[in-house]
């Protein structure tokens, strides 16, 4: 699956653009501020029907104008396959597969699937343990409809026990049997959740070591740990015995909405301990894991965009990443960067097609 050309209309800074693309890998340099990443932006839409930075479609609309159109020209399992996304200010977006318009966005996500990784995604490592379990969540949740339903379920049955735990600190008034039964849906919907996590964090831990090796050259041990306190005891008991504790609490204090995932340097924390370099590449290492669990889910390899990756890495590992990408394990890959020379250079190592653009006053010119 690759996508072979794209078309943009008043898409962020480009007014009109049309671009076709390698099967393989496609790289953008430029300088700051040009319109690189609002390439790969554009192509992020046609996945997940929205932007990857911001929710509100109108944003992306180019400031003069007061429409704008994605249009992408895919392969899919040997055949054309068209994408194509409209928004006009005020007007509901408009998202059609080959000419048809959908009924509900929900119904595309995951036809073309896609792996970004952006600078942006470094919250995933500095930022609290709620940024790593909407990660897990997001992953699973795109193939496993019934997680997501678990994951609204438990959600809805937290906030109505913490509801409440909150009315019994406020009046006193504490109803058995409803926390009983709440209890009781956490607890269902609850191990279903902790057991895909850890089937999804043993699945990718793997792989994610294999990839970091790679970027690190061996030179780091890294790990991957999932904690959850239903690992200690069965979510019935926990809650059982932290029922006095919450009611002082006066919130739920145990389950899975407390799970963490451990990114570990050796034995010390990733996030306190790491250099922008060694975080930077246990990120890249963690996406490439993900990429690779998408692709035995769906059966084939997902776009691959990595805007601004190489930046803080030093040459070895940025020469590591695209030798790793380049092989046959991955499919089409996007890449930008602000260095032309630092890309030409390793590009021109790798076997294979690649195409190469200079992004310039609203325009991508081929450099080869
Ligand atoms: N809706 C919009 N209309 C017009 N221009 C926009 C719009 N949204 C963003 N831009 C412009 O797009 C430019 C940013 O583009 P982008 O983020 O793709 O740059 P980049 O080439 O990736 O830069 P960097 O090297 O700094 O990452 C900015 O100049 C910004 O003003
Ligand atoms: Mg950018």
């Amino acid at each position: 699956m690759y996508l072979q050309s794209l078309s943009l209309l008043n898409f962020k800074n480009y007014t009109q653009i049309d671009v076709d693309f390698s099967s393989k890998i496609n790289c953008f340099t430029g300088n700051n501020g040009v319109g690189k990443t609002n390439i790969l932006d554009s192509i992020y839409y046609l996945s997940f029907c929205k932007s990857f930075f911001s929710s509100i479609d109108s944003m992306n609309i180019n400031h003069s104008q007061n429409f704008f159109v994605i249009n992408g020209e895919y392969q899919l399992h040997d055949k054309p396959e068209q994408i194509y996304c409209g928004f006009e200010q005020g007007k509901k977006k408009k998202f059609k597969r080959n000419k048809k318009e959908y009924d509900k966005l929900a119904d595309h996500i995951g036809l073309i699937p896609l792996v970004m990784i952006s600078p942006y995604d470094i919250n995933l490592i500095l930022g609290g343990s709620e940024e790593r379990r909407k990660f897990i969540d997001g992953i699973i949740s795109q193939f496993d409809r019934n997680y997501l339903y678990d994951l609204q379920n438990y959600n809805r049955a937290l906030t109505q026990r913490n509801h409440l735990l909150k009315l019994y600190g406020k009046t006193g008034y504490f109803d058995v049997d409803v926390v009983d039964l709440y209890d009781n849906q956490l607890a269902e919907f609850g191990n279903r959740i902790f057991e895909k996590r850890k089937e999804f964090i043993d699945n990718i831990g793997p792989v994610f070591q294999k990839f970091f090796s790679h970027i690190s050259q061996g030179k780091e041990e890294v790990q991957l740990n999932y904690e959850s306190q239903l690992q200690q005891e069965s979510f019935d008991i926990l809650l059982a015995n932290s029922r006095e504790k919450d009611k002082m609490a006066r919130y739920t204090t145990v389950g899975i909405h407390k799970d963490g995932l451990d990114l570990l340097l050796g034995d010390y924390p990733l996030r306190k301990l790491g250099s922008q370099g060694q975080q930077k590449s246990y990120l890249v290492a963690l996406k490439l894991a993900q990429f690779e669990y998408i692709q035995m889910l769906c059966g084939f390899k997902p776009i691959l965009l990595l805007d601004d990756i190489f930046d803080k890495l030093d040459s070895e590992r940025v020469e590591q990443i695209i030798k790793l990408v380049a092989q046959n394990n991955f499919g089409q890959i996007f890449i930008t960067d602000t260095n032309p020379a630092r890309l030409n250079k390793v590009l021109e190592q790798i076997e294979g097609e690649y195409f190469h653009y200079l992004v310039k006053d609203e325009m991508l010119t081929k450099l080869n």
